[in-house]
Formats: C-alpha cells, structure tokens, sequence
C-alpha cells in the first residue's frame, strides 16, 4: 500500500471540516475523490501533501509516518501535488517552469525528465519559450502536471485537473493520466467534479460528503449507471 488513511481530522481554526475519513491508494492505481463543492477535497489533498497538518488520524506513505511531515520533505519523498487551478509561475517561461519543478535534480536527470514529460505533451516543447501566462488554459494545466512530474514522483495528487476545460481536452488529460499510471507505474489520486470521465479510468473512487466518505467503490464505472446512486451521492 503506498498511501493508507485512517480516521482523519481536520479543522480550521475551530471549523471542522474533515470527520475521520480512512482510505487507501495502490502503488500504480488511479484512484478518485469525488463530492460536492466544499465537500472538503482540496483539505484533503492539502493534508496529505503537508500543507495543512490533522487535529487527529494518521497518514502512512510508503509505510512510514508522515502525518505530521512538512510538504517540503513529502515533496522529496516522492508527493507531488498538482493545485486546483493548475498554478503555474505566470512570468517565467514554459522552460523555466520545469526547470523549477526538477530543481533538485542533477542536469543529466533533469534533462531526461524533460524529455519525458515533452514526450506526453509535445505541445510544451513547441511552447517552451512561450511564458505560461500566455497559454492557453488546456496547456497551462498541461505544464502543471510536467511541472509536478518533474521529481518522478510515486504519487502524483490532482485538484480537479480537467476544470474548465473543452470536453475533448478533458479527454485527452484523462488519457494521460492513464498513461502517466500505466506506464510509469506512478500512482494517482485525483479530486474531480466530472465524474463521468473520471470514473471511466479510475480503479477506485471514493465519495466525500460534509467531510466523510459516504460511499467507497472498486467498480466506479458501475457507480455511473446506477441512478439512485449518482442521484443520492454525486449531486
Ligand atoms: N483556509 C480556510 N479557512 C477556513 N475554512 C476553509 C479554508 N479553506 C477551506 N475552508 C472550508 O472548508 C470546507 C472544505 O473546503 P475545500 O476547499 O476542502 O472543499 P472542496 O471539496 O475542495 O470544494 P470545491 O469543490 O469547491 O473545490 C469548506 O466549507 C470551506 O469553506
Ligand atoms: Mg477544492
């Protein structure tokens, strides 16, 4: 198990808004989080990665206790997180950008990453002059997910990689996370909304409502053809 949650608690000051949620992603699965606005998943992702530290619970990556971990060593240890939004550094090119994203690897590495993640979005060579303020916003998260994949992480987290974006975009995001899985064996949790597509290549997917996993699944294409389901959980 690369990743094992149990029984998590997290609070704002004094709002809770993660109620001892437990769960779990295998080394090379894609797993999804799925749940309504303020649902608490970006809390969830941020928690993990370090950004904000439980009241309560414990995460295991890798069997070893990160709970308390800052986001920098998670980073090192293999955590990267691609933000909501896909952030980006607006001013610097698309170069610059991953240059930044691997700046802890020695230059022959970081030239092989690149060559990487230029090889699953050939658009961003063609742009690598080009400042990310001007992509448009399919590359923008395109260069937010090379940037995260710079360090080759173990596990990759997205917040809602395919947020306004054009339907055949999303596809072709979708495609690449199955491709970043199945071939790099990297494992992935994704926070989406689509659910629709999400559900088409994940392995598992979990459902947060108010801060508790209301529903887990191995089988979340099923979950899109049950009505009563997506009626009860998904809206
Ligand atoms: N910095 C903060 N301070 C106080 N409350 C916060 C903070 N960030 C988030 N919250 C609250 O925590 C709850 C969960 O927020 P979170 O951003 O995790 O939800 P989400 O599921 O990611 O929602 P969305 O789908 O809109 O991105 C919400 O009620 C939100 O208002
Ligand atoms: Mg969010």
């Amino acid at each position: 198990m690369l990743l094992q949650i149990s029984e998590l608690h997290v609070s704002y000051h004094k709002k809770q808004v993660i109620f001892g949620i437990s769960l779990t992603v295998e080394e090379g699965k894609v797993v999804a989080l799925v749940g309504p606005n303020g649902a608490g998943k970006t809390t969830t992702l941020n928690t993990i990665i370090g950004l904000l530290h439980p009241r309560k619970g414990e995460i295991l990556f890798k069997g070893l206790n990160i709970t308390h971990q800052k986001a920098s060593q998670n980073v090192r240890n293999g955590i990267s997180l691609v933000p909501q939004g896909g952030r980006v550094f607006p001013d610097l090119s698309v170069l610059e950008n991953l240059e930044l994203g691997g700046y802890l690897l020695d230059p022959q590495k970081r030239k092989e990453r690149l060559r990487y993640v230029y090889n699953l979005f050939p658009i961003l060579e063609e742009r690598y002059k080009q400042r990310a303020n001007s992509l448009s916003g399919g590359e923008r998260q395109m260069l937010a997910i090379s940037r995260a994949l710079m360090l080759t992480p173990d596990l990759l987290l997205l917040d809602e990689p395919s947020i306004g974006l054009a339907p055949l975009l999303v596809k072709d995001i979708m495609r690449t996370l199955t491709q970043i899985s199945g071939e790099m064996g990297t494992s992935i949790f994704v926070v989406e909304q689509n659910v629709r597509e999400i559900f088409q290549i994940a392995q598992k997917a979990y459902v947060l409502k108010v801060g508790k996993i209301v529903l887990e699944n191995r089988y979340p294409l099923e979950l899109l053809s049950d009505e009563n389901l997506r009626k009860s959980y998904l809206s």
